[in-house]
């Protein structure tokens, strides 16, 4: 079973923790499909040129990551755009990705994850589990790795029927 990446990353930091997250499936034999949200800046897009084509419930996964940075104590609105008209294909399952520049996750990634599961939980996704990385202060490294190494324990026990 393939899984289905919807990324959001202005700056970088998100898609730094989906490249880790990539790394670890495609090490368990999963593959991925990334539908990649433009950034919001002309200098970025030249940068991280995949644009994201609309879902429209024609994707072959049923299992997916959805992955936004923290901006003004919410998820990025480019990503809110997107999902209020994404179509997954039903029966459709998700893990969540925040990212934020605070150390602590009441400083928007809570409210961020809320915001997300209930955007998707309105589009049919069932959420099965989510992940924070804080961008701020030492062991960077190990943080990205304990978030991306669950979620990716998480998604494979879903494939091979836990
Ligand atoms: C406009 C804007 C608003 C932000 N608001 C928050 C916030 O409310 N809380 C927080 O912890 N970080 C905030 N940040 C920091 C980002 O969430 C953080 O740097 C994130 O890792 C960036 O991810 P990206 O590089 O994938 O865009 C904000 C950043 C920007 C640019």
């Amino acid at each position: 079973m393939k899984v289905g990446i919807v990324l959001y990353s202005q700056t970088g930091n998100t898609q730094r923790v989906i490249d880790d997250l990539r790394v670890k499936l495609e090490a368990r034999g999963i593959q991925v499909e990334v539908h990649s949200i433009l950034p919001a800046t002309a200098a970025d897009a030249q940068s991280r040129p995949e644009a994201a084509p609309p879902l429209d419930g024609s994707s072959s996964c049923q299992l997916w990551v959805v992955a936004a940075p923290v901006q003004g104590w919410a998820p990025a609105k480019p990503m809110t755009e997107f999902l209020k008209s994404a179509a997954f294909p039903a029966g459709s399952r998700a893990v969540l990705l925040v990212t934020q520049g605070f150390w602590f996750p009441w400083f928007g990634a809570n409210q961020s994850i809320s915001g997300l599961r209930k955007l998707c939980e309105e589009r049919g996704l069932d959420v099965l589990d989510h992940g924070i990385v804080s961008w701020l202060g030492r062991g960077l490294e190990q943080r990205i790795h304990k978030v991306t190494q669950r979620l990716a324990q998480c998604l494979a026990a879903e494939i091979n029927g836990k």
